[in-house]
């Protein structure tokens, strides 16, 4: 069975600041997909990691379906009335356009999708990141994907020894989607090299060699690049296959033990440890720390199993802790160096002014 999965998600509004959204904004939101969804979706699963809500769909009308990215769109409007009649704190905030246009990449929403043919039974992981951007799934991806001290499937399974095909997004071209194809493991070097950067060049997606069948789609938006100015920090969502052909869960899951640093944080400015946090989990220290969540799936027949939270466990609590360490003692040195992000990635205008304005006082002696 061809099944399409799609992750649409966007920041409507939340509840004392930038924290998460409201409950009733939920159940509005989800109520509306499943009217209005009626005969177009197979089904549908809505959850929020920080001030983010997430929708996944699956269904069977293929990748950048108008039909659905249509219903995505006209739930976070649905749900956009809740934010304003209850007052949450910016309501609507990532529709940047007015009117609907055909797909909603571009228009503030992050999305991620793939179309399958249905394994038997088709085991699959939903990752959604809050007070981060895109490139923050990269060294995950990589290491779980190309790195047997993390991924000891590409050494022991028979299915996996191929390798795999990047498709790295170089997400500063805004005239179109600039994609580089390199294969593990000859071309391991070069594809550290780019993902070295996560705020130009970013994992997109990723293939099997074994058979030529996707396991990886990334969301790839920058809000930054659509609206030109500050408008939040883009929040990615991604979706992995796993097993069989693909690396198992415990391996894609195995490099977010480390806590890398990530963007975003405050005020989208700042470099902070990416933190695996239960499902539903809002944010807190300095609006964050940057925090992942991933619910586990089987998909069957276009049904979703329910689903597993991966971070839920006393292992992860060990994590925590220590990524709490890191985050704090990257915060102690505030504004300095590498605490806050460079002047390119500031996403306040702000500074930008005060910095025009300082630069006419100086003289040359
Ligand atoms: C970061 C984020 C928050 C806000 C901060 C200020 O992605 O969402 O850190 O940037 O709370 O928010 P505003 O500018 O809305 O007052
Ligand atoms: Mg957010
Ligand atoms: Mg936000």
């Amino acid at each position: 069975m061809r099944t399409t999965l799609s992750i649409i998600k966007a920041d409507i509004g939340s509840i004392g600041g930038h924290i998460k959204p409201s409950r009733q904004l939920l159940e509005r939101t989800r109520e509306f997909v499943i009217n209005s969804g009626k005969g177009l979706i197979d089904d549908i699963y809505v959850s929020h990691t920080g001030d983010d809500i997430a929708l996944l769909f699956s269904h069977q009308k293929g990748t950048g379906n108008e039909d659905v990215h249509k219903l995505a769109w006209d739930a976070f409007l649905e749900g956009t009335k809740v934010a304003k009649e209850q007052g949450l704190y910016g309501a609507g905030q990532d529709l940047l356009k007015d009117a609907f246009s055909g797909n909603v990449k571009g228009m503030g929403p992050a999305v991620a999708e793939m179309e399958i043919e249905e394994r038997p039974n088709e085991p699959f992981l939903f990752f959604a990141a809050d007070k981060t951007d895109p490139g923050a799934y990269n060294l995950p991806l990589y290491l779980a994907f190309s790195d047997p001290m993390f991924c000891p499937g590409l050494m022991l399974s028979p299915k996996m020894g191929k390798g795999f095909t990047f498709h790295i997004m170089d997400v500063e071209y805004t005239e179109g989607d600039r994609i580089i194809e390199l294969n593990t493991p000859e071309d391991i070097y070069d594809i550290a090299s780019l993902l070295r950067d996560n705020e130009k060049f970013v994992i997109e997606s990723i293939y099997s060699r074994e058979n030529g069948e996707i396991a990886v789609s990334v969301s790839t938006s920058r809000l930054h690049n659509i609206a030109g100015k500050y408008t939040g920090k883009d929040d990615p969502v991604s979706l992995v296959r796993v097993q069989g052909n693909f690396p198992a869960t415990g391996e894609v899951l195995s490099p977010y033990s480390i806590g890398h640093y990530v963007a975003g944080f405050m005020r989208g400015s700042h470099i902070g440890p990416l933190m695996p946090v239960k499902i539903n989990s809002p944010v807190s220290y300095f609006d964050g720390p940057p925090i992942v969540t991933c619910h586990a799936f089987c998909v069957h027949n276009c049904k979703f199993t329910e689903p597993a939270d991966t971070f839920d466990h006393p292992f992860w609590d060990y994590v925590r802790d220590k990524i709490s360490r890191k985050a704090l003692e990257l915060r102690e040195q505030g504004f300095s160096g590498a605490a806050m992000l460079p002047y390119s990635e500031l996403e306040y205008g702000g500074i930008v002014e005060r910095l025009e304005r300082l630069d006419k006082l100086f003289k040359v002696r």
